[in-house]
């Protein structure tokens, strides 16, 4: 296998926790989580493993300037903003829609870390139109760039290209290697499925490193990215590592439907009381927060899923993923409010 070289854009080995209080709750088997919230770099999430790989890149091939995507609370776009600080490189984030009169939650961040944050409304555009403007004003900024004697590289959405799944090949080898050594027997791995890079890559280091588990992802998109186009990103991984390993359809198991997912909740960083609930249980059985757009709506998958005895007499490891920037967020604070804002009391 050819091997692609990293740069320590956060912390690595993170550590497996056991979830003793969830486990003796629902008494099904023991549960387990991978601590990736704690990646260390601005907060943390997964996005550091495939930055890793992503900066090295751009600093092998002298980019001085990183671009990439995102909604407004893009965790993926935080962390490219503090990597590219972090190694010296100038960074951009293209959000669609308006500019908020607030800059809440991970916008907050972006700006306090110097990224330059640039909207391109989308209103009055059809979805084809916008797309061809947002190209436009993209290549218009590159041009730009270019004649600043800067060199752009794009990153797509979630850094989900081959260079990014493979920081997540590369954490089933570490999670293989740690639960060996901690005697653990796993027969899942659960993670959220978003733009499919961290799935693709654990689904690829499971087949290459013939794990015992399963991995299970839980989209949090209503309508997730087609199943066929994480197996497409898993096999360009695998070429590009000149390994004979083809990953089918058959290999994925995405779990709660590939339309109107049921974890997914009503839309993209939206969440419904059954994903609160879900994040509440997690903080209140082991204090670990669960933000509402990623790591709540694969938790409540979990719930729901061991509820119907689909994880029954298995162990089980969570992938937390991060995003507690996320968590800072008008709606989602008035949300909490409202469901739990009786619990503070005033004398
Ligand atoms: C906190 C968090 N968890 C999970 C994911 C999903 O990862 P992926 O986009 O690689 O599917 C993301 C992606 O943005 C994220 O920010």
């Amino acid at each position: 296998m050819e091997e692609f070289t990293r740069v320590e854009v956060g912390r690595i080995n993170t550590p497996i926790e056991y979830l003793e209080n969830l486990s003796k709750y629902f008494n099904k088997g023991d549960i387990f989580i991978k601590r990736d919230d704690l990646t260390g770099l601005a907060m943390g999430g997964n996005k550091t493993r495939k930055l890793d790989y992503i900066i090295k890149y751009a600093l092998d091939h002298n980019y001085t300037t990183l671009l990439t995507y995102g909604a407004a609370q893009t965790n993926h776009g935080r962390l490219s903003i503090a990597g590219a600080n972090k190694f010296g490189l100038k960074s951009i984030l293209v959000v669609e829609g308006k500019k908020p009169p607030l800059l809440e939650g991970n916008l907050a961040l972006d700006v306090m870390m110097d990224g330059e944050v640039i909207f391109i409304d989308n209103e009055g555009y059809s979805e084809e139109e916008y797309l061809k403007h947002k190209q436009e004003v993209v290549d218009n900024i590159i041009y730009e760039r270019i004649q600043q004697n800067e060199k752009v590289l794009e990153i797509p959405m979630g850094g989900s290209n081959a260079l990014g799944a493979y920081g997540y090949m590369q954490c089933i080898k570490e999670i293989v290697m740690d639960t060996k050594w901690d005697d653990i027997n796993l027969d899942y791995l659960v993670c959220a499925y978003g733009s499919m890079g961290t799935y693709a890559g654990l689904v690829l280091g499971a087949k290459y490193y013939k794990t015992d588990f399963v991995v299970v992802g839980i989209p949090v998109f209503p309508e997730p990215f087609p199943a066929e186009d994480c197996v497409k990103l898993a096999n360009e991984l695998a070429q590009e590592l000149d390994i004979d390993i083809e990953v089918t359809l058959d290999d994925l198991l995405i779990l709660g439907g590939m339309s109107n997912n049921k974890y997914a909740g009503p839309a993209y960083g939206e969440t419904n009381q059954e994903i609160r609930d879900a994040m509440y249980l997690m903080a209140q059985k082991e204090s670990i927060i669960l933000d509402p757009a990623y790591t709540g709506k694969m938790f409540y998958g979990f719930t729901s899923l061991i509820k119907e005895n689909y994880f029954s007499n298995s162990n089980v490891l969570l992938l937390h993923t991060g995003g507690y920037p996320g968590l800072f967020v008008d709606k989602h604070i008035k949300n909490i409010t409202k469901d739990l804002g009786h619990k503070v009391k005033q004398f």
